[in-house]
């Protein structure tokens, strides 16, 4: 069992999740950050520390639901960035809670890899 980030992350990205993770397993994107399912230890610590209400239980979701977000979770964890310190959320984070379907709209953008520049 994990949990999961969803679609609410997406251009919020608070950080107050990272934290409190006892295992380290949070993973960032540009514009959302992800659970490892295969790390992640099922202590529930870190939902009730996301101001917008991201983070669920994969139990608390639609198979549906479970599906999409364990798939995408996987995804951005595999690119391997690991983030284990808080940092300023980005910048339309209060405008943008509550907007609908951003996963639709936006996507996930992977962080811009600095060596390439
Ligand atoms: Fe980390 Fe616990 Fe949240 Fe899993 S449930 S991501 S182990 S804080
Ligand atoms: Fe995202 Fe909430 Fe963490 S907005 S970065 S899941 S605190």
């Amino acid at each position: 069992m994990t949990y999961l980030v969803t679609d609410n992350c997406i251009k919020c990205k608070h950080t107050d999740c990272v934290a409190v993770c006892p295992v380290d397993c949070f993973y960032e994107a540009d514009n959302f950050l992800a659970i490892n399912p295969d790390e992640c230890i099922d202590c529930g610590v870190c939902e009730p520390e996301c101001p917008v209400g991201a983070i669920v239980s994969e139990i608390a979701v639609s198979s549906e639901e479970r599906e999409k977000w364990d798939e995408i979770n996987r995804q951005v964890s595999s690119w391997n960035v690991n983030i284990v310190d808080q940092k300023d959320p980005l910048p339309k984070a209060t405008e943008m809670d509550g907007y609908p379907n951003k996963y639709e709209e936006f996507g996930i953008i992977p962080i811009k890899d600095i060596t390439n520049e």
